[in-house]
């Protein structure tokens, strides 16, 4: 049993946690884990709620071509268990869980698979509340709408909201800022070089950034469009998806799938931060003693990716303007330099500083 599972099973007023069926190995229990199969639309989802201590768990809803349901399966709870640390940090009043759908093989409707998927949400009764993930748009978070209410990053009338890839990509850029100027003692990012991995919705944003601040950019995509783009509208260097982890660079900004950083890409990496948007960056916490080990500073993705999460769940609960959810996102350059002080202050690495400060946060209010 890991940290995590520990703090559950301390916080719990059960006497012991109970092994879940659908837990990961050595790892968290989740609370409530659904498997639903659609037939007439062949929508397939596995919704996974990890924690609701704090609150009703929150996390977006992924629509991607697994090979297998396991991987599917496996997706669903690491990203999952990666919202309850995420929403605790950013101190949001809600727990973990995620989403994903398998994208069917053949042809398929997608309205009418979006709203079987709005359904299987409403059919947890609020336990949890969707968004937008990798694969999922506000067109078809709007298509849950007709199901749920149980669902935001949707643009409400004469309010914030929608797509909350903008927010995300703020947040990692802040956290970027702040990482540089601690760990690389540079106080602005002109001619700081920055290597991205996907240039989708956050990536994009986030080069946009950099680039209208000075920064150097190479990237990799496997999309070679939005590579010429970024050649022409940002002057970015191009090299390839297997290049990208190795470029010699200040900072790596992981920002397409997870599990980038394993035991057999990091010797070969040449950065001296990593900070980006992509969950479950580690594919295991021993990846990330070896990136402190090297030097290199990770800043861990639940921590500076938070900036999405804050936006819809703002939005779901009608709370304040475009600018104030602007300024929480930009808090989490705060965060990022209290956990360099902790960090600094010997308490261990930045993954597994960042883990014990979110568990802290992990409780059961009432
Ligand atoms: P997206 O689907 O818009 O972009 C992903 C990009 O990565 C695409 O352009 C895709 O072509 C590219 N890509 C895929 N495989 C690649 C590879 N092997 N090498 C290089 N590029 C590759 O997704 P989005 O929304 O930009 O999210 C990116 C990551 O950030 C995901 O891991 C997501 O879970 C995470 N994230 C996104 C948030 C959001 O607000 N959209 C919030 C928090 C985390």
């Amino acid at each position: 049993m890991n940290a995590i599972a520990e703090h559950l099973r301390a916080s719990s007023n059960q006497e012991a946690v109970p092994t879940s069926l659908f837990g990961l190995p050595n790892d968290t229990p989740h609370e409530r884990v659904l498997l639903v199969s659609d037939e007439p639309t062949g929508m397939q989802t596995i919704l996974a709620v990890h924690s609701t201590a704090r609150g009703p768990a929150f996390g977006g809803c992924r629509f991607w071509d697994y090979s297998d349901h396991a991987s599917a399966l496996t997706d669903a709870l690491r990203l999952s268990q990666g919202m309850s640390l995420k929403n605790a940090l950013a101190d949001l009043p809600f727990g973990g869980g995620k989403a994903v759908i398998l994208k069917p093989k053949g042809e398929f409707d997608r309205t009418q698979l979006f709203a079987a998927f709005g359904r299987a949400v409403q059919s947890l009764g609020g336990a949890y509340i969707t968004a937008e993930d990798v694969g999922t748009t506000t067109a078809d978070m709007r298509v849950v709408q007709s199901q749920t209410t149980n669902v935001s990053g949707i643009p409400r009338d004469g309010a914030f909201g929608g797509d909350p890839s903008p927010k995300t990509a703020w947040g990692v850029f802040v956290s970027i800022r702040m990482g540089v100027r601690e760990h690389l003692k540079r106080h602005s990012l002109e001619g700081v070089r920055v290597a991205i991995q996907g240039l989708g919705a956050v990536g994009w944003h986030l080069a946009k950034h950099l680039h209208d601040v000075g920064a150097r950019l190479t990237v990799a995509d496997i999309d070679t469009d939005k590579l010429e783009r970024a050649r022409a509208e940002f002057g970015a260097t191009v090299v390839g998806v297997n290049e990208i982890l190795a470029v010699s660079c200040d900072v790596l900004a992981p920002c397409a799938l997870g599990a980038a950083i394993h035991a057999g890409t990091v010797p070969k990496l040449q950065c001296k931060i990593i900070a980006g948007a992509a969950n479950n960056q580690l594919a295991t916490p021993a990846d990330g003693d070896a990136l402190h080990a090297m030097g290199v500073l990770y800043l861990p993705d639940y921590l500076v990716n938070a900036g999405g999460i804050i936006s819809v769940a703002r939005e779901f609960r009608g709370e304040g303007a475009e600018s104030s959810v602007m300024t929480e996102v930009t808090r989490i350059e705060d965060r990022v330099f209290e956990l360099l002080a902790r960090v600094n202050k010997g308490e261990g690495t930045p993954a597994r500083v960042a883990d014990a400060w979110a568990l802290s946060k992990l409780v059961r209010t009432e």
